[in-house]
């Protein structure tokens, strides 16, 4: 066998496996728990602006999987290649294609962005690559715009938000402004929390949209004091949350405001920069590093002994169930993932105890089945200011309207 050939013959066997694998019985031939090429997963996420965090907490989660397994699952080293999307469409999709075109990632994870996600997704379609979405909610990605190839760990925009509308009406107050960021995931959980709002006898007071990445909320911190309103109902994540959250409280809002929102607002990864200005804040999550479950309370441990005492967020969480989809997939297959068809199948089947709870996926969607969102409120509790759960709703999953798979 020339060397060429014997090259590509291997990379059909050791890598792919497929048919010629189980009829090759040469020396170069590796079996089961041999080393094949390295499984290279492409991150394309923040790592500077308004979600760097975001981005840091999913990566880390990610690497703490990985390194219990000591970088090497079914014979296939691990490598990832990190990519900053700078929160841009364009650079996310540039990046995008420098990974599948010059990289080759056999998996792409990322991003954080609905607007990124929407820009990736014919890419990533139209080259069969599969991607792990591990933030990006943009519910399109779960209904017209589906495809066989993505799959989401995070949630869609609508999940955290659609049980909230009703939940706040009955509870908190139905003289409500909304506000979120201007571009596609502040309209797609907006619109959520509506659906179930209105129904509920819910009137919005006002809605308004700040530019994202906006520092300066006295402009619409004043419309929201002139509205009348008893609650406001927001999402903001990252640098935007830190801001909204101490602006409302230094403009005296708190007072007489009730503030509420998608979970996002006062994850662990902003808290720490709000302290006590978030407290009272009632929000709706698939996650807290508060649940009491053994799955979650090792994780807790680990990420906090690894990252200097850093609390694990839900973007924390969604890294943490990204690498454990990878591993599991991975194990199923025997390190095989030159049969993509037969991965996608892989991933869709992978069952396991999350952080978060059952960790499953959609089969009519690809997307996860949210175990339970829960209704939380900032709280002062042993392990800090946090979020305490304090209602719940369970089994939560995007309609999926229009998405019919595989598509
Ligand atoms: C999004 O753009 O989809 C998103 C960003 C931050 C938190 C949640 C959703």
């Amino acid at each position: 066998m020339s060397r060429q050939t014997r090259r590509a013959f291997l990379k059909a066997t050791v890598v792919g496996g497929g048919a010629a694998a189980s009829v090759a019985s040469g020396p170069w031939v590796l079996r089961a728990g041999a080393q094949g090429a390295p499984l290279k997963i492409g991150l394309v996420l923040p790592y500077s602006g308004v979600y760097a965090e975001l981005g840091n907490s999913i990566t880390q989660a990610m690497e703490l999987v990985f390194a219990r397994e000591n970088w090497t699952v079914a014979g296939r080293k691990i490598e990832m290649i990190k990519e900053d999307d700078e929160m841009a469409v364009p650079t996310g999709v540039r990046k995008t294609e420098k990974l599948i075109d010059a990289d080759k990632v056999d998996i792409l994870t990322g991003p954080v962005h609905s607007g990124i996600l929407m820009g990736m997704r014919d890419k990533v379609h139209s080259s069969k690559t599969i991607l792990i979405v591990s933030n990006a909610g943009a519910d399109a990605i779960s209904r017209e715009r589906c495809s066989k190839w993505i799959f989401r760990t995070s949630f869609s925009n609508w999940q955290p938000n659609q049980p909230m509308g009703g939940w706040v009406a009955k509870n908190v107050s139905k003289d409500v402004f909304i506000t979120a960021p201007n571009y596609q995931a502040g309209k797609d959980q907006l619109e959520a929390f509506k659906e179930t709002f209105v129904p509920a006898g819910g009137k919005l007071v006002g809605e308004d949209y700040p530019k994202l990445g906006e520092t300066d909320y006295a402009p619409y911190l004043t419309k929201i004091r002139q509205s009348g309103a008893k609650a406001v109902y927001a999402f903001f994540s990252g640098t935007d949350a830190v801001n909204f959250v101490n602006q409302f409280d230094q403009f005296g809002l708190k007072q007489s405001v009730k503030l509420t929102g998608a979970g996002f607002l006062t994850e662990p990864d902003v808290l720490p920069a709000q302290g006590k200005a978030a407290l009272g804040t009632i929000t709706g999550h698939f996650y807290t590093p508060l649940l009491d479950n053994p799955t979650n309370q090792r994780f807790v441990k680990e990420f906090r002994d690894k990252f200097a005492g850093k609390m694990p967020d839900g973007f924390a969480c969604q890294g943490y169930d990204t690498a454990e989809v990878i591993v599991r997939a991975l194990k199923a297959v025997n390190g095989n993932t030159q049969d993509k068809d037969k991965l996608v199948d892989v991933i869709a089947k992978v069952e396991f105890d999350s952080p978060r709870g059952r960790f499953r996926f959609d089969p009519k969607t690809h997307n996860v089945i949210q175990p339970f969102i829960y209704i939380r409120e900032v709280r002062e509790t042993p392990l800090g200011i946090n979020n305490v759960p304090i209602d719940k709703v369970a089994d939560v999953r995007d309609p999926g309207t229009g998405c019919t798979l595989p598509a």
